[in-house]
């Protein structure tokens, strides 16, 4: 077995925790629960997919260890990040009669950790969560940074808390099994996150490792976990609430994503596909907007390709994507504020007039639907 990896997140006036990567690092998990907590009771919240599987190997090691557990499986899906399910699994931890002594364990991909973080932010005014992201998006992504939420009917995270975890658990191994769309998605926050980093050589390491990462190589996933939660935990421990504007990195792609997902039909276009065009859309728009070289735009073009997230045809309208991305979370006053990077390492937050975007989304949407033409029909 590999050495786990740790990354230490500080943040101030958060109790600290670790992340914990490697293959196989899931047998290490009911240990450093005894370290971190005298508890006696852990509740696995995990979905239906995941959770005959990876749930139930977290719950063997947790008993084997003298823990009492129990289950709690939802529906997979976005739907299940619902008030209606955050109500039932309030209910039933009341029911096993958990207090702030006890514990949530979350198995999942990042909507079991959103539910379950947020049941943990909100009962008894919060008690303790471990984080076991099992999508590789999750891993990359939703598992740190104590962000948990649910949906409304009138849009996505509209109701969360931040509720920093107690440990964060990364297993490569549990991605074995996992849908080809999840790994586009995952992989696409991989690329978001080698081009707002601060070191070029992420983007470097990913661009000469692309090939190896598609065809899903275990250690080479681990190192690109690793690299960008590292990332991640870096920004968030400088802005932990997204007062600061640090946090906005981590949303380069996804102010067009969002509004692709959204024009489209939730759930038509997945979501790493979405961002990975929000990405190259950026890039062009930097060249107008930030002097950005059109090397950089070709660079970002190739890594995306080569991580198996080619350009998307598609039919949308330019008018609709506009006034979807004016609901983005970092519009002020009806204008969108775009994460532009100008080049690899190197990006600001910037209010971009709808003239220019509207001209930019136009010829944008053209190209798709050409391209949609050319492959006969969108997506
Ligand atoms: N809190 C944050 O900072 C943050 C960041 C990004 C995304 N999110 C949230 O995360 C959610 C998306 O997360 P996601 O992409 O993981 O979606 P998801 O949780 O729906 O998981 C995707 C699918 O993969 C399955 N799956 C997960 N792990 C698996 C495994 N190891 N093997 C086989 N199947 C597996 C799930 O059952 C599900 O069907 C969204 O709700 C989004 O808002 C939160």
């Amino acid at each position: 077995m590999s050495k786990d990896r740790i990354i230490d997140v500080r943040i101030p006036g958060e109790r600290p925790y670790q992340v914990r990567i490697g293959r196989g690092a899931l047998s290490t998990l009911a240990g450093t629960v005894r370290d971190l907590k005298e508890c006696r009771r852990v509740v696995v919240i995990s979905d239906e997919n995941v959770g005959p599987k990876w749930g139930k190997t977290v719950r063997e090691y947790l008993s084997g260890a003298g823990f009492e557990t129990y289950d709690l499986l939802i529906p997979p899906g976005e739907e299940s990040k619902s008030l209606e399910m955050a109500g039932e699994l309030w209910s039933a931890i009341a029911d096993y009669g958990f207090n702030r002594d006890d514990l949530i364990v979350a198995v999942g991909g990042g909507v079991v950790g959103d539910l379950a973080g947020f049941v943990a932010a909100t009962y008894m005014r919060g008690i303790d969560v471990v984080q076991v992201p099992t999508s590789l998006l999750a891993m990359v992504d939703a598992s740190v940074g104590g962000k948990t939420a649910i949906d409304l009917p009138q849009g996505k995270n509209l109701v969360g808390a931040f509720h920093q975890p107690l440990h964060v658990c990364i297993d490569i191994n549990v991605l074995s099994a996992l849908p080809d769309a999840e790994w586009a998605n995952g992989f696409a926050e991989i690329a978001k996150s080698s081009v707002v980093a601060p070191r070029r050589s992420f983007y470097e390491w990913l661009r000469n490792n692309a090939a190896g990462l598609v065809s899903r190589d275990p250690m080479l996933l681990e190192e690109a976990v690793y690299t960008t939660v590292d990332f991640k935990a870096s920004v968030v421990m400088k802005d932990a609430t997204e007062s600061n504007g640090q946090r906005a990195s981590l949303n380069y792609g996804h102010t067009l994503g969002h509004a692709i997902e959204a024009s489209s039909g939730l759930g038509t276009i997945w979501h790493g596909r979405a961002v990975a065009e929000g990405m190259r859309f950026a890039t062009r728009l930097a060249v107008e907007v930030a002097d950005a070289d059109i090397a950089f735009v070709q660079r970002v073009d190739a890594l995306l390709d080569s991580l198996g997230l080619p350009q998307l045809p598609f039919q949308l309208s330019p008018e609709d994507l506009l006034a979807h991305m004016k609901t983005d979370k970092k519009a002020r006053g009806g204008v969108v504020n775009f994460v532009i990077a100008e080049d690899f390492t190197s990006w600001e937050l910037m209010a971009v007039p709808d003239d220019v975007l509207r001209s930019h989304l136009t010829a944008w949407c053209q190209n798709k639907a050409r391209l949609a033409a050319a492959q006969g029909g969108a997506q």
